[in-house]
């Protein structure tokens, strides 16, 4: 029994990103160890992760779970420390000096390609890069999106697919009174878009959109949501996946929504969505630009399993459209020195203890999107981060833990001083937040984000 966790001994646990993960993954441990001290690193100086870079700038209510992480921050043994990549500023080997045990809280950093031909052509971009650059992620906060284009397209039929295109259709009063970033703004007020296709390979009962969402485009104060009853009839295949026990309880009713969507008539809304189910992309298409994309239908095949599969059939058609927006899913990128599945682009865990070859790796942990893949809610990450935590506390106490040599906390600050690393701290960020919130009190909306890293940090010198 290890006395690691009591007050003679504080437990001391490095987090690596500030996302819903992490925080999750910090409540547990302050909950249920007698004394631990948690030091919570993220690249960037504001904390959050995808709760601030992510979710939609149209939807406040849902980022008003961060009041949760405040609490979190406020306890007395905590520390942040922004704009500290680990990798680069930070190594495992400096882990491993100055903590018991690290939990790895990165998320997925970059986006699943399509592997089709012209998917690199200028205007055939990610989902993560449009997202990343109307929510002011400083990573992307350079990028230009041709939207003098009138006709788009959307591959994927997610939540983020949603995302994007609400964000593509909004009218310029309803992003007016969101906290997209300013550049953002403006470059949307002078949005050209009218028509916007979004592709799903597999038919509306396969959808994996959420029926908030679904119902939310049908909603639009700008645009009507378009879709072919033909598209949306149910083939034997759905009716079958339907009664099975494969399907979601959102499946039924994204099929009610969108059946009730094909009886509806063009108003004169000036932007158009239309969903088109059981359509993959071949081919990018344009002569150093995009100019069109080449789809394939599909048919519906149900394996052995119940599982639901598109199968291309001999029927193609090529869709001009000017920009191309990819949002198949998110990807995890490898850290120096930790574990990783090229495969499915997680750090191998078993319920969230990291794996090298099968073998447990003491001391390393892992939670959230980079544990079990890109999907699920902020909610969803609460019992997956519990149960990684729950069994670092149980090697803690059955003594697998590193050994630092350095365990106080004032001995990572030094070090992170010794190497010039300009870090922000929980109370610097409180006062960007401030600054931000008040910025955007100014202009009407909930906030005036800062999307530039020396702005940020000067602003809280
Ligand atoms: C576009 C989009 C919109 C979404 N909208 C919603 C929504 O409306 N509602 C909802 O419930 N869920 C939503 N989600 C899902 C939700 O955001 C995720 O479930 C959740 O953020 C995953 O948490 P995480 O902690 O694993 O990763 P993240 O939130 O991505 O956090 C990872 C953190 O790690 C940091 N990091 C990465 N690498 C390093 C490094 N080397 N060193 C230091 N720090 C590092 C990053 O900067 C980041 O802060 C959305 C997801 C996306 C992609
Ligand atoms: N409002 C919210 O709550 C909200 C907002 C945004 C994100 N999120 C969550 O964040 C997670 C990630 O969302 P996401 O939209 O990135 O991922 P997702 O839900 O996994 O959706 C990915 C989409 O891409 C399609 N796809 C994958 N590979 C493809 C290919 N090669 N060709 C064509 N289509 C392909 C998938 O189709 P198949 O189904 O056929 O594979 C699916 O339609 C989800 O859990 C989501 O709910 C939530």
């Amino acid at each position: 029994m290890s006395s690691i966790g009591t007050s003679a001994h504080p437990l001391r646990v490095a987090i690596i990103g500030s996302g819903p993960s992490g925080f999750y993954a910090a409540e547990y441990l302050q909950k249920h160890v007698e004394a631990v001290s948690i030091d919570m690193f993220d690249r960037l100086p504001t904390p959050f992760g995808l709760v601030r870079g992510g979710v939609a700038p149209d939807h406040q209510k849902i980022k008003s779970v961060t009041k949760v992480y405040d609490k979190i921050a406020a306890h007395p043994h905590f520390r942040f420390y922004g704009h500290v990549n680990f990798g680069t500023d930070l190594t495992l080997a400096d882990l491993q000096a100055h903590y018991h045990a690290v939990i790895f809280a990165v998320g997925a950093q970059t986006d699943k390609a399509l592997g089709i031909p012209g998917e690199d052509l200028p205007g055939s971009h990610a989902a993560t890069e449009f997202v990343g650059w109307y929510n002011g992620h400083p990573d992307y906060k350079h990028l230009q999106f041709d939207l003098t284009q009138e006709r788009v397209a959307v591959i994927g039929i997610g939540n983020v697919a949603m995302d994007v295109t609400r964000i593509l259709a909004r009218t310029q009063e309803e992003l007016n009174c969101t906290d997209i970033a300013d550049y953002a703004q403006a470059a949307l007020a002078q949005s050209r878009v009218k028509e916007i296709y979004v592709f799903g390979r597999r038919g509306a009962a396969q959808a994996a959109f959420t029926n908030p969402e679904i119902k939310e485009l049908g909603e639009m104060e700008g645009a009507d949501c378009l879709v072919l009853p033909e598209e949306v009839e149910l083939d034997d295949v759905s009716k079958a996946y339907l009664a099975s026990d494969k399907a979601e309880s959102k499946d039924a009713k994204n099929v009610e929504i969108l059946q009730a969507y094909a009886a509806h008539q063009p108003t004169d809304k000036p932007k158009k969505i239309y969903m088109r189910f059981l359509w993959s992309p071949v081919e990018i298409l344009g002569d150093g630009r995009v100019e069109a994309i080449k789809m394939v239908k599909n048919k519906l095949v149900m394996d052995d399993k119940g599982n639901v599969k598109a199968v291309a059939t001999d029927h193609t058609q090529v869709f001009p459209v000017g920009l191309v927006f990819r949002s198949v899913g998110y990807r995890g990128v490898p850290l120096p020195d930790v574990p990783f599945n090229e495969r499915s682009g997680t750090i191998p865990n078993v319920e969230g203890r990291v794996t090298d070859n099968g073998a447990t790796v003491t001391g390393q942990y892992v939670v959230g999107w980079i544990k079990r893949g890109p999907s699920g809610i902020i909610g969803t990450n609460k019992p997956d981060s519990h149960e990684t935590a729950a069994h670092l506390v149980e090697d803690v106490r059955a003594g697998a833990h590193w050994q630092p040599a350095r365990p106080e906390p004032e001995a990572m600050e030094a070090l992170l001083k010794a190497r010039e690393v300009t870090f922000v701290t929980f109370a610097d960020w409180q006062k960007l937040d401030k600054l931000e919130t008040e910025r955007g009190a100014a202009e009407g909306r909930p906030r005036h984000k800062f999307t530039d890293i020396d702005e940020m940090l000067q602003a809280v010198r």
